[in-house]
């Protein structure tokens, strides 16, 4: 069976990462088997299914495409590792929770294990490609477990950290701004990476493939995490700016974005960001600065997160101020809940921690999002009881004193808000933590609008 392909990948980690990238493999590449293994047997089962463990538009087709042809889903890791030329890796690199380093280092446990079970399953030479975001200099520890027996088996690690947004993971895919490829620079690591670059160069132009040494790859993925989150924070520090002094924090960003050294994108003032990456990945660039004794380095980058904390408080602060210093027993209605639209995702979702400061103040909550219920509900297992999950916008405004946006979806700027505001306790208030709606329409409504970086709207 085997034979009938030229290459035979796996895929360790069947996660947001894996599973997409995977999927755009076997779609571009026909002439390869592509097999993508996983702990989690729930999980394989979701991806041979109908419902495909992650919603992302376009990825159930091309699943479906492949699927049973050149793309496979399996728990037989052995198998997968005996059978396979190259191995990515993608399993999770969480935040370590415990001991050293605990709430800053990467742990990296389930990476260890699995370099182990490479190791331990391998009969033939392989290619190992490091997918998951990780420490600088984590390679070198991967060789040395990938080296400690005198198996006669050669193996070559590379960096190939991914760079794909949720929401939009397979057109990244399809038509990436760079394929990074980090490798040793001896003869056999170039030779590594010349096969890796083969199967990207199916459908990535060359040009746009990057090799570089596995030291700069690892780092840069760390570094491109961190820099796109750095741009929101200082965005974020100047809407608190903007409502103090009647400046508009859009008409600041586009002014300031259109200067072609700094550009436009990620310049969206909002209620902070969320996401599995930018939160672990500098936590875990300041960890590396401080083990290296670079404390200012690491205070630099830290201060990253602390400005998007202090935006989630003070969103919080602007909706107990505006109503009148008491949110015990008052209706509020989030709309909105994944870490950004388009996706059903919610780690780290700026809505987590507002609910949860929202329960504290004795706010009666009322969650809607297109996709994000399941994940939200196990998100706030914990005051199950104090908040209910509503599948229709209008039925969760119903009653409410206020509504806070937390999700930029389409569907929360096209709604009625005519109906949403007869339906609402008066004096009716909207903090839109995306600026998406139309404040000034909102307000001649009769809202009480609470925009991020720009002059409140109130009839008060
Ligand atoms: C993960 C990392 O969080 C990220 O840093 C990295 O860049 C890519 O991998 P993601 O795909 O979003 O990102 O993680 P997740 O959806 O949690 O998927 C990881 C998968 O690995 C899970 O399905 C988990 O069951 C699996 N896994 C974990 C294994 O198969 N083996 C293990 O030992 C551990
Ligand atoms: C990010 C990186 O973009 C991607 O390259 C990397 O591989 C993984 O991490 P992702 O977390 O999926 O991707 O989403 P992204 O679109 O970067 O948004 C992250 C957070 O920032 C979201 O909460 C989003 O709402 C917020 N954001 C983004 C803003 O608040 N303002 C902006 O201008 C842009």
């Amino acid at each position: 069976m085997n034979s009938l392909f030229a290459k035979t990948i796996l895929c360790i980690g069947a996660g947001y990462v894996g599973g997409p990238t995977m999927a755009m493999i076997a779609h571009k590449c026909p002439q390869y088997r592509v097999t993508i293994v996983d702990i989690n047997a729930d999980r394989i089962a979701r991806w041979n299914s109908d419902q495909l463990p992650i919603y992302e538009p376009g990825l159930d087709e091309m699943v479906q495409a492949a699927r049973g042809r050149n793309l496979f889903f399996s728990t037989d890791i052995e198998k997968g590792i005996r059978e396979s030329d190259i191995i990515f890796v993608s399993v999770n690199t969480p935040t370590k929770t415990f001991g050293v380093g605990a709430g800053m280092a990467a742990d990296l446990q389930y990476w260890e294990k699995t370099a182990r079970q490479i190791l331990e399953s391998a009969t033939s030479d392989k290619i190992v490609v490091e997918k998951s975001t990780l420490p600088v200099r984590t390679a070198r520890a991967m060789e040395r477990i990938l080296f400690s027996t005198q198996s006669g088996i050669r193996f070559e690690v590379l960096s190939n950290p991914e760079f794909l947004a949720e929401g939009t993971a397979v057109k990244d895919l399809e038509q990436p701004d760079r394929v990074l490829i980090g490798s040793r620079l001896t003869e056999s690591g170039i030779r590594a990476r010349q096969a890796l670059t083969e199967i990207y160069a199916n459908w990535v132009p060359l040009d746009r493939i990057l090799t570089t040494d596995i030291w700069s790859s690892e780092l840069s993925k760390l570094v491109a995490n961190a820099f796109l989150a750095q741009r929101i924070s200082s965005i974020n520090a100047i809407s608190a700016l903007c409502e103090k002094t009647e400046a508009d924090v859009t008409q600041v960003a586009r002014a300031v974005g259109m200067d072609s050294r700094i550009g436009s994108r990620f310049l969206n003032a909002s209620v902070g960001f969320g996401g599995s990456c930018f939160k672990k990945d500098i936590l875990n660039l300041v960890y590396i600065c401080r083990y290296y004794g670079l404390n200012d380095v690491a205070g630099y980058w830290e201060s990253v997160i602390e400005m998007n904390e202090y935006q989630k408080t003070h969103f919080v602060m602007t909706m107990l101020n505006a109503m009148f210093n008491t949110l015990a027993g008052k209706k509020i209605a989030l709309f909105g809940f994944a870490f950004k639209a388009d996706t059903g995702d919610t780690r780290e979702s700026p809505a987590i921690y507002i609910a949860r400061r929202l329960i504290e103040e004795q706010a009666d909550l009322a969650i809607t999002d297109p996709k994000a219920l399941v994940n939200a509900k196990a998100d706030l297992k914990d005051v199950e009881g104090k908040v209910r999950f509503v599948e229709d916008p209008y039925e969760a405004a119903l009653g409410s004193h206020a509504i806070a946006i937390m999700t930029e979806w389409r569907q929360f700027r096209d709604l009625d808000y005519e109906r949403v505001y007869q339906s609402m306790v008066k004096p009716a208030f909207i903090f839109d933590g995306r600026n998406v709606v139309d404040h000034q329409k909102l307000y001649q409504l009769g809202f009480n609008v609470y925009p991020i970086g720009k002059p409140a709207l109130t009839h008060l």
